[in-house]
């Protein structure tokens, strides 16, 4: 493959700037928003409770100088996992919210509980009936010790998002450490909060009476980055990487054991495969700055052609091996018990037609479709969508021959 592309807005990091844009009365716009559902699935949550949201050209106008109604009863909120984060935001706007119990990829069991013990220490109260969730406080949100027993990236966002405007200091113990939380707490600063610490397991937010609407130009995604990369890992070649932000070490590390070559420059990422990928002989997903668990279905489809046996160890979600029995149908070699996998790599993988079981099942199967011989298939396109902005076209400015059947 040979190519370049600029590396879209992060999703991880919009999702929650969504939510946090109900948090003022006045506009909030982003900058490089990707056109994914994903966002606009939060789009028609804001509407429904009476904000307004518009997007057009990369940019996102927010504005939510009323909020009607505390129920967010709009189905997408079933399919939208970020939709949580609207616990926090109504929370600290309305003190009362009922939600519908969030969905969102079916890569595990996905519980909330730290989120809402985190919400009971700033003074709601909390009722699930069936398949909702209600959330209310008394008075104002009360600043808290908030000691988390593993960095979630959403209740880290959640607490968040209720603790600005609360009364009094909040401290968040063992919070998340990602690149989207250092980029959420920007932005909350931006709108007039006071949040110190981010980027550190120790975060200190001290609440503030009101925010004010801002502008902001999100930050690349690194984890469609990091899909563009594992292409040309596993395909070969070479292809430049618009963005501005640095390759995570752990990332890095990562694509140089498979043998890439890793040039930055003040514009983007150059990347270059001139061998077979190289054997991991054991990586575990862990939390930042561990390897992410989104980049765990990448990195096994260009495995399965790599040089000798690897292991993946899957650290954060129970159920996110169902790619392999679509990569087998493609010739791949892999075994699989628990949250261990065993990867043999292959010298050839043949076409199929495969289908994809959530977002990132769905970019490892067209990384792996593309190291393949021949035509392959995805079905299940939509769950791609969800985080990749029109993917087949992003394919082919990096060289790649990947399009969208007319009625898929
Ligand atoms: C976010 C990301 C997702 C990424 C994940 C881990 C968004 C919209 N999604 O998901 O892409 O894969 O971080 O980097 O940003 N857990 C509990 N109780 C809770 C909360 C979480 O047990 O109250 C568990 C989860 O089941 C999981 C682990 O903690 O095993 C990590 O989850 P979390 O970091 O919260 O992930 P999400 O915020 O859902």
């Amino acid at each position: 493959m040979q190519g370049e592309l600029t590396v879209q807005g992060s999703k991880n990091a919009v999702l929650p700037m969504m939510a946090a844009s109900l948090l003022c009365r006045e506009t909030t716009v982003i900058r490089h928003c990707p056109d994914i559902l994903d966002v606009h699935g939060m789009e028609r949550v804001i509407r429904s409770i009476g904000g307004k949201a518009a997007y057009a050209d990369g940019s996102l106008v927010l504005r939510a100088d009323e909020v009607k109604n505390d129920v967010i009863e709009e189905k997408t909120v079933g399919e939208l996992r970020a939709s949580v984060l609207f616990l926090g935001s109504m929370l600290a706007r309305c003190r009362r919210v009922k939600i519908h119990y969030p969905g969102g990829c079916s890569i595990g069991r996905r519980p909330i509980d730290m989120h809402l013990a985190a919400f009971a220490r700033m003074g709601a109260v909390t009722e699930e009936s069936g398949e909702f969730i209600r959330c209310q406080c008394a008075g104002k949100l009360r600043g808290a010790e908030i000691p988390l027993p593993f960095p979630s990236v959403g209740a880290t966002e959640n607490i968040l998002l209720a603790a600005v405007r609360a009364e009094g200091d909040t401290v968040i113990r063992g919070a998340a450490r990602e690149p989207e939380i250092v980029e959420l707490c920007g932005f909350l600063n931006a709108m007039g909060a006071r949040v110190q610490g981010a980027g550190t397991s120790r975060i200190r937010i001290r609440g503030v009476e009101r925010l004010h609407g801002t502008e902001w130009n999100l930050g690349a995604d690194r984890i469609v980055f990091l899909t563009h990369a594992m292409f040309a890992a596993g395909c070969g070649g070479e292809a430049f990487l618009r963005m501005k932000e640095p390759v995570p070490a752990e990332e890095k590390r990562v694509l140089e054991t498979l043998g890439c070559q890793l040039l930055a420059d003040p514009e983007g990422i150059r990347i270059r495969q001139r061998s077979v990928p190289g054997r991991i002989p054991y990586i575990c997903t862990r939390p930042y700055p561990g390897y992410p668990t989104d980049g765990q279905s990448l990195l096994m489809a260009v495995l399965t052609k790599a040089r000798g046996v690897s292991t993946i160890e899957e650290g954060i979600f129970e159920n996110r091996f169902r790619m392999v029995l679509q990569l087998r149908k493609l010739g791949a070699d892999i075994d699989f018990v628990s949250s261990r996998a065993r990867i043999t790599g292959v010298t050839r993988l043949h076409s199929g037609t495969v289908r994809a079981d959530d977002l990132r099942s769905g970019a490892g199967l067209l990384i792996a479709a593309a190291m393949a011989e021949g035509v392959s298939e995805i079905r299940q396109s939509r769950y791609i969508d969800r985080g990749y902005e029109k993917m087949e076209e992003q394919m082919r400015a990096l060289g790649l021959r990947a399009r969208r059947r007319p009625d898929a």
